[in-house]
């Protein structure tokens, strides 16, 4: 694989003017981003059978597993006010329930290809997992066993939620089920910040919830958001000061992305602290939450030892380099899916319909319900890694030697080298590690080290553009509502709450 030629000009000029933009977390879930998603016609039989033969080589192998659900409850303004994500309006248990026999159907699909692997973890995310009544969570674990027999010990099985849906029942149904973790979207504790989302969840949503997790010995995680509309350090230290106090081990601190036709983007984008304010509230959240005992897993997680229901699970920001599954059922879901002994073009990202009625038509149809994907070229392959390891703030080189026999430093030496200089990298032979403010740059860093890919894949989509408009038009690919910028993608163990 070549060096990279982003030269030391281009890289300090591009670091000196984006560090003052604001952050873009178009790419730290997945490289590339989904709207160069071209491939219409997803061959997931060679998938299967490249499945197969991986299994085969290396034994049993581990598959994470991520399950969508595509409604929320409306809230006015609509969307929370800042939501990416594609969902569709709750529209009640009978329409949630007949959603959810589509998804049991789905894996039934994929049954065959996941023979002998070994669930590392699940997470049932969305929209809004927790609308579903307490009998379905059994059905969901179902459904897992008769997919995955065999489920690792140290697997995460989380539950994500909001507050005001939580009841006991649920959650002992949650726990009754064999779930063992609950990630709830709590964004802000201070009600008066929260109405601007329009979800009414009050502060006694939230206790009450963590109690009753407690009580039934489930892990709970919190994810709160900065960067928020009228939000100050202050507000958002008391927020943190808040979950330490109720002691929750474990804390996911977005920074809030904007963009899309929000209402947060159009009619608020004047009430958000800047960037420079994001990074002050980034450093005081850091410090405070290190200060109090914790560790920094990731650019947003923090968890404090001690848990007495945590498992050391960290999947989704620390990737495994010889084969990484993560299969994604459900509406919108993702699945990725490569290895970097496959032939270029064998690693992939592929998402689900988000349509609802198609993906649904798909099933009807016998059809994999899968809307577009992307084939990874080897070093696609590598920066999709290589970003994943910088939101973990930490890129362990010999892994990267050892699976695609590069030496990661030199590849992209330029880039490391300039924020060494800036104090925002140390590098070591073993590792490269984001100090200081380089983990709040991770999106950015990322950004600039896909820079060339990204021109090569704009003038890729330009060329068939092109091409297409000189043959008369054909019934092809209906465009879709991709997401809007900076969606974080709906995966276990990132963007969706540790
Ligand atoms: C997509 S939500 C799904 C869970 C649940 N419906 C909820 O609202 O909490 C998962 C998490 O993504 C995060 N999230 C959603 N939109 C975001 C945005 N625009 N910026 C930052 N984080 C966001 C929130 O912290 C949220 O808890
Ligand atoms: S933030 Fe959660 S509840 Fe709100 S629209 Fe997004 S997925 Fe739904």
């Amino acid at each position: 694989m070549p060096a990279t030629v982003l030269s030391p000009d281009f890289v300090n000029s591009y670091l000196d003017s984006h560090l003052g933009e604001r952050q873009v977390n178009k790419i730290q879930h997945g490289f590339p981003s989904p709207r160069y998603w071209n491939e219409l016609s997803v061959p997931l039989e060679e998938i299967g059978d490249d499945r197969r033969h991986l299994r085969a080589a290396v034994g049993k192998s581990p598959v994470f597993l991520y399950v969508g659900v595509p409604y929320c409850i409306k809230t006015d303004p609509g969307k929370c006010g800042y939501c990416l994500f594609p969902v569709e309006e709750f529209q009640g248990n009978a329409a949630l329930e007949n959603y959810y026999g589509y998804v049991e159907r789905e894996a039934e699909m994929y049954r065959e290809q996941m023979e002998g692997s070994v669930l590392a973890g699940a997470y049932f995310g969305g929209g809004t997992s927790n609308l579903y009544r307490a009998p379905v969570y059994h059905r969901l674990m179902d459904m897992v066993r008769r997919l995955f027999p065999e489920i690792s010990e140290q697997a995460d099985l989380t539950l994500e939620g909001i507050p005001q849906l939580f009841t006991r029942e649920k959650m002992e149904a949650v726990r009754d089920s064999g779930m063992n973790r609950i990630s709830m979207g709590v964004q802000q504790i201070n009600e008066r910040l929260n109405s601007l989302s329009g979800r009414k969840q009050t502060t006694k949503h939230v206790v009450q919830s963590l109690e009753w997790a407690r009580e039934l010995g489930l892990s709970a995680n919190v994810d709160l958001i900065f960067g928020w509309p009228q939000q100050t350090v202050d507000n958002m230290l008391e927020d943190l000061e808040t979950l330490v106090s109720w002691d929750v081990h474990d804390i996911t601190h977005y920074e809030l992305n904007v963009g899309g036709p929000t209402d947060f983007a159009l009619n608020r984008y004047h009430e958000l602290p800047s960037t420079l304010a994001n990074l002050e509230m980034y450093r005081a959240g850091r410090d405070f939450l290190l200060d109090r005992g914790y560790q920094q897993l990731s650019t947003y997680n923090f968890r404090r030892p001690g848990d007495p229901a945590a498992r050391d699970f960290r999947e989704g920001y620390l990737p495994r380099f010889e084969h990484m599954d993560t299969l994604g059922l459900g509406y919108a879901a993702i699945t990725f899916f490569g290895n970097p002994a496959l032939p270029s073009g064998r690693s992939w990202s592929f998402i689900n319909h988000r349509s609802l009625s198609q993906y649904k038509a798909a099933i009807d149809h016998g059809r994999f319900p899968v809307e577009r994907g992307f084939r990874h070229t080897p070093d696609d392959w590598l920066m999709m890694l290589l970003f994943r390891s910088l939101i973990s703030t930490e890129v362990d080189r010999t892994q990267y030697r050892a699976a695609f026999g590069v030496n990661v430093y030199e590849k992209f030496a330029t880039v490391w080298d300039a924020l060494a200089e800036r104090g925002y990298a140390e590098i070591t032979p073993e590792r490269i590690r984001l100090v200081g403010d380089g983990a709040f740059y991770a999106p950015m860093i990322s950004a600039l080290i896909a820079e060339e890919r990204y021109r090569e894949l704009r003038e890729e989509v330009a060329r068939r553009k092109k091409e297409e408009s000189r043959r008369p038009a054909p019934a092809t690919g209906v465009p879709l509502p991709m997401p809007a910028t900076g969606v974080p993608l709906p995966m276990p163990g990132v963007g969706s709450g540790g």
